[in-house]
């Protein structure tokens, strides 16, 4: 018997798949990590098949799920593949701590894990090393586990080695089935294609540069604010929902949006900038400007919340400390790749390359 897990697609550090004892039988989840290194990507191998591995993602509640298998059943005493690596006398640990304080310790082990692929075989991936959590926090009912998306050694892209390029695509849609696509069937293009160069260098996640927001046709450049930079400010990140800017240049774009509502602003929403209209005619467009040409114009429905007859505006401020994120409902309906050889993050706007189809449509 094979098990269906799914993956919960949420970036913040590297780590492996873990379970816990609480897993539904029957079912397990991941959680999609994005996390980068700076270890450079394997060439394509010459004997290549053209397959493409993938899996299938839907939004749940607060959070994508992907699914994959894990073989032949995810219980270390019954799976002949599951095997515990040993460092000295006992069993590997390993901890993980993420951005928002959650965490998953427990120890190293190698479990064979099979996702699905576009030639309609299993792609199978033998003894991917994974970590086996005893004493994990941020996992609901749904997700029983994260995965890896960065290039360090141990990420699910990097152990799918030569297969997949550390190229990986998806699209989040708030409905339905998607898919995060790996290797060659990863690559983003034609038309309608915008780039922005990626930069790897700090903290090991995936930066992108933003020079500027428009909001409506205001043009608000970094240029003049600490938060401007040429060689990435930004964290591109599938797990977090909003978008984050620091409060200095933030306040530049809250203010713009302020100036064109033309509602009452919700007192008791704190710091988030929401209005009494649910008017979305009435809220200004916006656009990322991305060094490298990639200029995002986000729909109405990436930058603001319907909250019960009024709308949020789906980027909050940070101090300057904090990370700038690039969150995943501004990314929402767009088709976005990782291309770490050419260090470049493509996005294909819009609805029509986030269907379930989305195999076909990117060929
Ligand atoms: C990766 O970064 C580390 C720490 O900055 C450095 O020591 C190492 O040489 C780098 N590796 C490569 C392949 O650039
Ligand atoms: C889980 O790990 C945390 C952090 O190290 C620790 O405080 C806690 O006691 C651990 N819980 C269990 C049940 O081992």
């Amino acid at each position: 018997m094979i098990m269906a897990l799914s993956l919960r697609i949420i970036i913040k550090a590297f780590l492996l798949i873990t379970a816990t004892a609480s897993s539904p039988p029957g079912g397990f989840t991941i959680e999609l990590t994005h996390r980068h290194s700076n270890s450079s990507s394997s060439p394509l191998s010459s004997d290549d098949d053209g397959s493409s591995p993938y899996a299938d993602t839907v939004f749940a509640t607060t959070e994508y799920l992907m699914k994959l298998q894990i073989a032949p059943i995810f219980d270390p005493t019954k799976s002949s593949s599951y095997k515990a690596k040993i460092c000295h006398d006992g069993p590997c640990p390993y901890k993980s701590t993420y951005a928002d304080q959650t965490y998953s310790i427990g120890t190293l082990a190698t479990e064979t894990v099979t996702i699905q692929s576009t030639s309609g075989q299993p792609f199978v991936m033998p003894e991917t090393l994974i970590g086996c959590g005893h004493n994990n926090t941020g996992l609901d009912s749904k997700s029983s586990g994260i995965v890896g998306l960065g290039l360090g050694a141990s990420s699910l892209i990097s152990q799918m080695g030569e297969r997949s390029l550390g190229l990986f695509s998806y699209c989040f849609t708030g409905q339905g089935t998607s898919k995060i696509n790996f290797g060659g069937n990863a690559v983003v293009s034609g038309d309608g294609t915008v780039a922005a160069d990626m930069f790897q260098n700090k903290h090991g996640f995936y930066y992108l540069n933003l020079d500027a927001v428009s909001v409506g046709d205001n043009r608000i450049e970094t240029l003049g604010t600490p938060f401007h930079a040429s060689d990435g400010n930004m964290i591109v990140d599938s797990g977090a929902t909003f978008t984050y800017l620091p409060d200095s240049y933030c306040k530049k774009v809250k203010e713009a949006v302020e100036n064109v509502v033309r509602a009452d602003r919700v007192a008791s929403m704190g710091d988030m900038l929401c209005y009494n209209s649910d008017d979305i005619e009435m809220y200004p467009s916006i656009t990322l400007h991305f060094s490298g040409g990639a200029d995002l114009v986000l729909e109405k429905y990436n930058t603001y919340m319907n909250r019960g007859g009024m709308y949020c505006l789906a980027i909050m401020c940070v101090g300057p400390t904090e990370d700038a994120i690039f969150g995943n409902r501004a990314q929402n309906n767009f088709l976005v790749g990782y291309d770490p050889s050419s260090m470049v993050v493509s996005f294909k706007g819009h609805r029509l390359f986030c269907s379930v189809e989305l195999k076909e449509i990117t060929n």
